[in-house]
Order: C-alpha cells, then structure tokens, then sequence
C-alpha cells in the first residue's frame, strides 16, 4: 500500500513562506532562503556517484513518489510556471473548486483537477501511484487538510534555520492533539535539518 506522505521546507519560526506571498512572489519575502539547501539539487536523481545528507534526503523523495496532490496555488507557482525540465515527473492531482480538463505540459505527466476534495485527490493519486508512494506537495493548506482529514501518513520537515517573522504557517487551522507525530529519522547538514516523522490517530 503506498505511503502519503508530505514533504515541506519550513523557518525555523514555522513559515512555508514569508510574507506578501502571491503571483510572481511564490515564497513570499525572504521565503527562498528556506530552500537555498536544496539550490543544486534539481539533477540529483540522475546522479549517483557521490551522496552527502542533503542529496540523499532529495533523492529518496523524488524516486518514491508514483504521484502528487497539490493545491492550485501550487500548481501555478511550481507546476505550470515552472519551465521544462518539469519539477513533477509522475501524475499530479490539483485540488481547485474549478472543475477544468486536464493539462500536460510539453514534456512530462498529467496533471488532473480535483473538485471532491483531499480524500478524493489522495485517492486518485494512490490509484496512479500504483507500487509508489503519494506526495503531498503543498501549499499550507492542503498539508493542513491531509492532516485533519487523516490521510497523511508521513510527514517530512526541511527546517532550515532561518527567521521570516510572518507570513504562511503550515500549522495554522490544524486541530492540537489531533494527531500523534513518532520521530523516524533526523539528519541534517549546515543549511537545513530534515526532520520525518509517522503520523496516526491519537
Ligand atoms: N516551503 C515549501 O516547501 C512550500 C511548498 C509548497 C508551497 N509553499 C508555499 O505555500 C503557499 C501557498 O499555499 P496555499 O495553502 O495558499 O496554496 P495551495 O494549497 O497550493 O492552494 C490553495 C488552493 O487550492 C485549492 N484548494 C485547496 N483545498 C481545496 C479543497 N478542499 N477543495 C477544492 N479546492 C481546494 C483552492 O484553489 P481554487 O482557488 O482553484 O479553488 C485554493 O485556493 C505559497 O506561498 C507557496 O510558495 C511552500
């Protein structure tokens, strides 16, 4: 059975973005220095020679996902935005209230839109994942509604120890006590701690 699971950078004062997020602000101000981990990473799946934490952690993630569920947001920022080689390499299933049809890019996989909410997309995505895992890519809320709805079985936290001040929380609209997090594994490097932990039921 595939495992869902979310993997997410965050600040150390518990951002996924900075403030004044929006269209051509994708992270927000200063958000991108949650990521400047990860900046010469794209090719690493291709690359197995040499192996520190970080490529490691990045590898594994984009070998074992079959498919991806994002929210729309995500889908224009990191999805369609983003230019070729396509960051989502398997079948994407994009959570909008907008039913439309579904959109490949040049190269790569389909992504499908969702209206029945993050149950039915994590459903699709399993279906398409096949012996693969489920990604939940983001942004906040769908992290958020995987959460509460209890279809998250993984939760991956990139926490790089940066200070936004505000901006978009990955907890915010979460239920306290909701859900119970087991600590899998921690490693980490200078510019970030990758944190995993099992998520079940109280
Ligand atoms: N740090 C990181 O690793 C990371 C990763 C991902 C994203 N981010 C950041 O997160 C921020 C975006 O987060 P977000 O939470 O605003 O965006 P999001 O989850 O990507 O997208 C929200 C949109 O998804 C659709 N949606 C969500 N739940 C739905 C549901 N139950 N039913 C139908 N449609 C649903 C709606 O689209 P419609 O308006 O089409 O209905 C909603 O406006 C950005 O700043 C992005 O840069 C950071």
């Amino acid at each position: 059975m595939s495992v869902v699971f979310a993997s997410i950078g965050m600040s150390l004062d518990g951002y996924i973005a900075g403030p004044n997020a929006g269209p051509g602000n994708a992270l927000g101000d200063g958000g991108h220095r949650i990521h400047e981990w990860a900046l010469d990473l794209d090719g690493v799946e291709e690359d197995q020679g040499h192996e520190d934490a970080d490529e490691h952690v990045v590898r594994e993630i984009r070998l074992r996902a079959g498919a991806y569920v994002m929210g729309r947001w995500m889908f224009d920022e990191g999805g369609a935005g983003r230019p070729d080689p396509p960051p989502f390499r398997a079948p994407a299933f994009v959570l909008t209230h907008h039913a439309r049809e579904p959109w490949t890019r040049r190269r790569g996989a389909p992504f499908t839109f969702v209206t029945g909410g993050v149950t039915t997309a994590v459903e699709q995505a399993r279906d398409a994942a096949r012996d693969k895992d489920v990604q939940v890519v983001g942004g906040a809320t769908t992290v958020q509604q995987c959460l509460e709805a209890g279809v998250l079985d993984e939760l991956q936290i990139h926490l790089a120890p940066v200070l936004l001040g505000s901006g978009v929380r990955l907890f915010d609209r979460v239920t306290a006590g909701g859900r119970r997090f087991d600590t899998t594994r921690v490693i980490g490097s200078r510019g970030v701690t990758h944190l995993r932990y099992r998520v079940s039921d109280t």
